[in-house]
């Protein structure tokens, strides 16, 4: 049973793949890269690749289909940069490595208190010896209504986290879910735009929800209101964005992602010149704090999302003898399957 791992981080990752690759009885392939054309040799003989946030198009996932993998899985929660429709057309099964959701949102209540009470200039003071109060003064989150998009595994803990600060929580999502009920209340999505001091995003990235946060959404958000985004950036229109907070309609924003940050984030780029102007513009702000697509990255969510990932790929190959991609008879569903 034999898996191809590609953007393996030696400095954490890797030791858990050998202790977890070897507790599945799984021969793996480590390669440091992310997988391209030029190492798709490296797959042969793997039925299954395991991968990070590589953009996987149609032509790349036929390259990896012809190596012979039938069976793809992301060590991440989202999988928006996989072509979902293209693996299914290729055969080629896709999962995800659903960890937990706690780190995700401790750091989203994490950027929601940075932001109301403007850490990031009280740093920036602190450290160059400037010990003034003016233009620092915060905000509670008792005395405001915060808006929760995305209520499943993470927004759910982001609710029920923020219901000790005493602030009105809001919630809205596609499908209500009961939990969430005890600590908020679901309203339709004009509301939160109208209502909320704070909006926490914690949706997938989805045709319907590109850009949910754009010009004409930000001409509804009430004066002064603070964005968090720890789920997908280009949920939100950075060029939007950055004239929102020019024009002082938004108050402060707190982002672990944004758009285009693939080649980017992950990477030691301080010596280049970079393709993602809006990014260079948001980091500048005093009222902006950029992180680079970390909240998920405690010890908890690296060991969990590269043991799952392989018991993905385990599960996958024990069922492949009974027919290709598909649980046998009285075999469960393979739990981290997307598709
Ligand atoms: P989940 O699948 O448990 O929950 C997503 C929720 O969003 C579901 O309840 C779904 O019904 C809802 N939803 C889907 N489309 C929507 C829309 N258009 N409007 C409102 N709600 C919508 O996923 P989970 O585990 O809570 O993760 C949420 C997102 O967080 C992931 O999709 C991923 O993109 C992001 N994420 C970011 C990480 C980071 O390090 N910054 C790490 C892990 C996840």
């Amino acid at each position: 049973m034999k898996v191809t791992v590609y953007s393996c981080r030696e400095f954490d990752e890797k030791e858990l793949f050998i202790q977890y690759g070897k507790e599945l009885g799984l021969e793996l392939v480590l390669c440091p890269d992310a997988p391209s054309l030029a190492n798709v040799g490296l797959a042969e003989g793997s039925d299954c690749m395991d991968i990070l946030t590589t953009p996987m198009t149609e032509e790349l996932l036929r390259a990896f289909g012809e190596a012979g993998v039938r069976y793809l899985v992301t060590r991440t929660i989202g999988y928006d940069h996989i072509d979902i429709e293209a693996a299914k057309r290729l055969g080629i099964t896709v999962a995800n490595a659903p960890y937990g959701p706690h780190g995700v949102a401790d750091y989203a209540v994490m950027l929601i208190l940075m932001s109301i009470r403007k850490m990031k200039r009280i740093i920036e003071r602190t450290n160059i010896q400037d010990y003034t109060l003016r233009g620092a003064q915060g905000r509670e989150l008792k005395d405001m209504t915060v808006g929760v998009i995305g209520t499943g595994r993470i927004g759910r803990t982001v609710i029920r986290n923020l219901s000790g600060f005493g602030a009105k929580l809001l919630a809205y999502d596609l499908m209500e879910n009961e939990e969430v009920k005890e600590y908020a209340e679901y309203v339709a999505l004009e509301e939160i735009w109208q209502q909320a001091d704070v909006i926490t995003l914690h949706a997938p990235l989805t045709n319907d929800s590109f850009h949910m946060i754009g010009k004409d959404t930000i001409s509804k958000l009430k004066d002064g209101v603070v964005v968090i985004n720890t789920a997908r950036g280009a949920l939100i229109d950075s060029e939007a964005l950055i004239e929102g907070i020019e024009s002082g309609k938004i108050g402060a924003a707190g982002l672990d992602v944004v758009e285009d940050e693939f080649d980017l984030y992950y990477y030691d780029r301080k010596s280049d010149v970079l393709h993602n102007r809006e990014l260079a513009v948001l980091r500048g702000f005093p009222n902006v704090t950029v992180t680079h697509h970390m909240a998920f990255y405690t010890d908890e969510c690296v060991k969990t999302v590269v043991r799952d990932s392989l018991e993905g790929c385990r599960i996958f190959m024990e069922g492949k003898g009974k027919s290709a991609g598909q649980p046998g008879e009285g075999q469960k569903k393979n739990p981290w399957e997307v598709v």
